[in-house]
């Protein structure tokens, strides 16, 4: 049957369904007209995970359409990747926050009867008990902090199982956190999840404190003079879409003051719930375009405060982007073929913008909300968000020689590096990525102001700790708001 035929076929419905029966095609009963093999409903392509920032629950980012497993005739033979921690509770200067404008509904009027959008709140609870759980992952639910780093490890350890092997010897295969609480309960988790029962044979987990006298041998580098431009200074999260909503809810109910604070606070705190219950009442509260509006300021805050928009950002990401370029050239045999590294969303973003991935060709602007907008945070560091260089070793093909390329994955998703994406599945030859990288890189030291006296280089790659001491908890969770860790994972 020509494919036209079934299609038509498939529109017309159930009645038809024996002529879709074709019997030299075996199968096809099964595939019609239960689902079409190319989804067409796109609509829209709305959704609140993509407009919260990194607030919310992690999500992969959105794809230019280039497959995901390594091209035809190449393999992953080394992995790079840095992780952000995941889903969590709120840290202490936000859940004050929503404790204020929570406060201010609570004392505005007859609490018994909410109307309006906010009827809900007849029944709802608050969901950040006081005190324990402020900044660590959550636990419950379908977007448990917790089991995004298991599983993440655990989907990981079947893409990536090909580069250890668990019958060796004496096997010993470093993994790399920063020195904070929910980082290393994530690269917990993560090895727990990839390295299954092996995990405490083969990994040598080692905690790398966040401190400044770290320097460069950091994976959570900063500058010693703050040079951050002025419009991250004055990010007023104020869009005139929040006035809106605050109009729209004061009306709903007698004595409600909410002004444009609140509700960014609110839309903020419903973000949370999503990581810790799962679904939250108050995302309904507010419109699409709203919820575009608070994507927006988050994005504003990132591009300008952590990412391409500040000057230092690049020279910031310099760090990782370069000694990960000598890890790519030492290749698997000399340097290991695994290098899984875990910080905050804020390291990664100078990474990012250190290799020019989702940096927009303009300044975001900050008098409207652009589309499309190839800075949507949502996309880059929702929790849990990772970057991951992949190093292929390829047959010829037609168009490109045997030989070592690099791919960037982002949120998994294949992003082509600019400027060089000829290579097997529009990679980067590595001879090539190499030069263009290392080209493009700002000097770390002189531009963030490290004197001599600082650590110049990243250096723990290839000068780790080979003890298995920190690879489990041995202690409650460090209390809320002091997530600092030593090089030994008790409080800084
Ligand atoms: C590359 O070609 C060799 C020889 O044909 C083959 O054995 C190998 O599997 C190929 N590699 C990949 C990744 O397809
Ligand atoms: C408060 O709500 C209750 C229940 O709906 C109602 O009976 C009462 O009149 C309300 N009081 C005020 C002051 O609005
Ligand atoms: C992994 O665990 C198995 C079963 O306990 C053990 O035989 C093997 O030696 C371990 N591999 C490594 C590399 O420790
Ligand atoms: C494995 O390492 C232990 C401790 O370092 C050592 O005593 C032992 O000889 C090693 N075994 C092999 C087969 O290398
Ligand atoms: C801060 O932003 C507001 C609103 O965009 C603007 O009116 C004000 O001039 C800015 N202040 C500085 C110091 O840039
Ligand atoms: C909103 O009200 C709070 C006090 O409830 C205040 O701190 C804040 O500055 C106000 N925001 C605006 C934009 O006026
Ligand atoms: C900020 O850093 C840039 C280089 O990234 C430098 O040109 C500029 O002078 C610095 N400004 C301040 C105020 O330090
Ligand atoms: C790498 O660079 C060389 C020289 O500029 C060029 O001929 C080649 O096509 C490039 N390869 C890829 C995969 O971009
Ligand atoms: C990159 O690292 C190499 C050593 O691994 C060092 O020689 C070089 O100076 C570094 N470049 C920058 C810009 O930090
Ligand atoms: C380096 O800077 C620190 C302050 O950041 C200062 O205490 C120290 O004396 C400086 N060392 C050198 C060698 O300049
Ligand atoms: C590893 O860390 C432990 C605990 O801090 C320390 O005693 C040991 O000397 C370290 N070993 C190396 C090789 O750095």
């Amino acid at each position: 049957m020509a494919p036209l035929a079934s299609a038509v076929v498939a529109v017309l419905g159930a009645a038809s369904l024996t002529a879709a029966q074709t019997p030299n095609r075996p199968g096809s009963q099964n595939r019609y007209p239960f689902a079409k093999p190319y989804d067409q409903s796109f609509l829209e392509g709305y959704n609140v995970l993509k407009h919260a920032g990194g607030n919310v629950p992690y999500s992969n980012r959105e794809s230019y359409g280039i497959g995901r497993d390594p091209p035809q005739g190449c393999a992953v033979d080394q992995v790079i990747m840095l992780k952000r921690h995941g889903e969590r509770w709120p840290d202490p200067g936000p859940a004050a926050n929503f404790k204020a404008s929570l406060n201010k509904i609570y004392s505005s009027t007859n609490a018994t009867a909410w109307t309006g959008a906010l009827e809900f709140l007849n029944r709802w609870t608050y969901f950040v008990p006081d005190g324990r759980y402020i900044a660590l992952e959550s636990y419950n639910g379908p977007y448990a902090g917790l089991l995004d780093g298991y599983r993440h490890g655990a989907e990981y350890g079947v893409r990536y199982g090909h580069l250890w092997d668990p019958t060796a010897v004496n096997l010993t295969i470093p993994m790399f956190s920063s020195g904070y609480e929910r980082i290393l309960t994530t690269a917990r988790k993560f090895g727990e999840g990839f390295f299954g029962w092996n995990y405490t044979d083969v990994v040598a987990m080692n905690i790398i404190p966040e401190q400044v006298y770290m320097g460069a041998n950091s994976l959570t580098p900063t500058c010693l003079h703050d040079n951050q431009t002025a419009v991250c200074s004055n990010l007023t999260n104020q869009q005139p879409q929040f006035k809106v909503a605050a109009a729209r809810l004061n009306a709903q109910n007698k004595n409600l003051q909410l002004n444009s604070t609140d509700i960014y606070n609110l839309m903020q705190m419903a973000s949370y719930e999503l990581n810790v219950r799962g679904y939250s009442d108050w995302v309904d509260v507010f419109s699409l375009d709203e919820w575009v509006a608070f994507g927006y300021t988050q994005d504003l805050s990132y591009y300008y405060c952590s990412g391409p928009g500040d000057k230092n950002m690049k020279a910031v990401g310099a760090v990782y982007a370069n000694a990960s370029l000598t890890l790519l050239n030492q290749g698997p045999d000399k340097a290991g073929a695994l290098y899984l590294n875990f910080c905050h969303d804020t390291n990664i973003t100078p990474v990012l913008a250190a290799l020019g991935i989702s940096s927009p060709a303009e300044d975001l602007p900050l008098d409207r909300i652009p589309f499309p907008n190839e800075y949507n945070s949502g996309n880059i560091v929702p929790m849990g968000g990772h970057l991951t260089i992949e190093r292929l070793t390829c047959n010829a093909t037609a168009i490109s020689e045997a030989g070592t390329y690099v791919r960037l994955v982002l949120n998994e998703a294949v992003v082509p590096y600019t400027g060089c994406q000829d290579g097997p599945g529009f990679s980067c030859a590595l001879a090539n990525y190499t030069s263009l990288v290392s080209a493009s890189l700002p000097d770390f030291i002189s531009t963030c102001g490290f004197n001599s006296s600082y650590p110049q280089y990243l250096d723990f790659w290839w000068n780790y700790n080979t003890t298995r001491d920190y690879d489990v908890e041995t202690q409650n969770p460090i209390p809320a708001g002091e997530g600092l860790l030593t090089y030994q994972g008790t409080a800084a």
